[in-house]
């Protein structure tokens, strides 16, 4: 499998592929790679005949009280698991590749970049949608991949991709989960013992929600009330957001329809966590 690291040498790669008939996938990732990206990278590897998975850890969609300078970076191990998984090319730029000295140009998905995380965490969509953004111009792949573990950020992607008219069909791949539960993040491994037995409070949440769902409750209120309840039995735990919202603008909704998005965000410790479920 090979590493590529310019722009140039992605944009070529995929050029000369499609160039031949091939469609080529795309899954972008900050590395650390895991089980839920895994998924992802397989997904691309069944629709698309050639498949990047571009591995960079991205500055500006870190706020300057957070985690970039000590964000896992494993790029071995990410370019085994990616070849394992399907990849045929690792993309792994240096930051001056993806931003160049002056750079000045962002990307702004208005509205939506406030919501969610994005209340939360100021600046953090501009980052995503301006890195997917280059990502997509210098690919140009048929489909890029995302997971709806970060709902929010398909949302503000998905209407991207329409604003800009990329010529990128964007798929979303189901939440992958350990075995009791929690959401793979690569942020997991942050968290002590302790704390992890703790971060399994937001999938007792999302199956709680779903529960009162399925038993006929459609009452925002009601669903964000009961959720805030079961956080409250666990006074460590810090909510930041519990939201029911219509997932194509992120505004919250009163009543629960069919797509609806119910998402959570809580700090475990200095760890935040994010879960969501699309309610049926
Ligand atoms: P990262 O957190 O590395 O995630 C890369 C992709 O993997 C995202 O689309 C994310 O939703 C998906 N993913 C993460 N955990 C998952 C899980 N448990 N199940 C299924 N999919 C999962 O998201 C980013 O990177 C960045 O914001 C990025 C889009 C690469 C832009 O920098």
């Amino acid at each position: 499998m090979q590493i590529l690291h310019t722009v140039a040498e992605l944009r070529q790669w995929s050029w000369e592929g499609r160039k031949s008939g091939n469609s080529v996938g795309l899954v972008p990732t900050m590395g650390a790679l895991h089980a839920g990206h895994a998924s992802l990278i397989r997904a691309a590897r069944a629709s698309c005949d050639q498949v990047a998975v571009s591995v960079f850890v991205n500055p500006t969609q870190f706020g300057p009280n957070e985690d970039y300078s000590v964000y896992p970076r494993t790029l071995e191990a990410d370019c085994a698991l990616a070849q394992v998984h399907g990849a045929d090319v690792v993309f792994a730029p240096a930051v001056d590749e993806l931003y160049p000295a002056g750079a000045a140009t962002f990307v702004d998905v208005e509205g939506l970049s406030d919501r969610l995380d994005g209340a939360s965490r100021p600046g953090h969509f501009r980052g995503v949608a301006t890195v997917v953004a280059k990502l997509l111009i210098a690919a140009e792949p048929d489909r890029a991949f995302f997971g709806q573990k970060d709902a929010a950020q398909v949302a503000v992607l998905r209407r991207m991709v329409a604003d800009l008219r990329l010529p990128s069909e964007v798929v979303i791949c189901p939440i992958v989960r350990e075995p009791d539960g929690l959401a793979l993040s690569s942020r997991n491994v942050y968290l002590s013992a302790e704390e992890r037995i703790l971060a399994l409070t937001l999938i007792r949440v999302i199956l709680a929600t779903e529960g009162l769902v399925a038993g006929g409750e459609r009452r925002a209120g009601t669903l964000i009330a009961a959720a805030i309840e079961t956080f409250a039995t666990e006074p460590e735990i810090c909510v930041d957001y519990v939201e029911l919202v219509n997932w194509a603008t992120l505004e919250p909704v009163e009543t629960a329809v069919p797509g609806s998005l119910f998402a959570v965000a809580a700090w475990v410790g200095a760890t935040r966590l994010i879960d969501n479920t699309i309610l049926g």
